[in-house]
């Protein structure tokens, strides 16, 4: 690595687990969406942050479907990383899983794009090093995350 702020996916990643309280949850037992959202929102930004070492901020959410609904009583674990840096921003993934607390495999609940940018205490946009991806599924989504750039940059365009 001949650049010395540049790190490795691996370097960038966040593994948090939340237990879904009654606050957490609507009338039915269920998490609220908006909560997973802020949950899912804090794991992106540290791993930006492990990312540039900078303050990062969330510029936009990329369309967020939820699979199924998760209960009151489950565990939730949220994996986020870095899969590609831009200029000065960055797209960070998020995959969110849980579990019941009787043993029976984590279910994908959810996953998230979400994109961060760096920014400096003037809260204007700083340029950052790239992210290195290592292994296969890494390098997937290095790839995959260009192509999404692509298409919300359009996206942008034609708002
Ligand atoms: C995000 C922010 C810093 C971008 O600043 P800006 O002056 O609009 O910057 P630019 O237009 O030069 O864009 C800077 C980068 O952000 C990206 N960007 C800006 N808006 C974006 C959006 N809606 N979606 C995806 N990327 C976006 C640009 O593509 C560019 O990326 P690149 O440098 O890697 O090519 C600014 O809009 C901001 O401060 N927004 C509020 C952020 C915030 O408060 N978030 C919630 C709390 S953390």
């Amino acid at each position: 690595m001949d650049n010395p702020n540049e790190r490795f996916v691996r370097e960038t990643e966040v593994i948090t687990t939340q237990l879904v309280l009654p606050n957490d949850t609507n009338q039915l037992g269920n998490l609220l969406g908006g909560t997973l959202m802020h949950w899912i929102d804090i794991a992106a930004a540290i791993a930006a942050q492990r990312a540039t070492g900078r303050v990062c901020v969330t510029a936009s959410v990329d369309e967020l479907n939820f699979h199924q609904p998760v209960r009151l009583g489950d565990v939730v674990t949220l994996c986020a990383s870095v899969n590609r840096v831009f200029t000065t921003s960055m797209e960070v993934g998020v995959l969110v899983t849980a579990q019941t607390m009787d043993g029976k495999p984590a279910r994908r609940a959810n996953n998230a794009y979400l994109t961060f940018v760096a920014i400096d205490g003037e809260g204007r946009p700083v340029r950052i090093s790239q992210v290195i991806p290592e292994t296969e599924e890494e390098r997937r989504r290095y790839e995959d995350a260009l192509r999404r750039r692509e298409l919300r940059l359009q996206h942008r365009r034609t708002k």
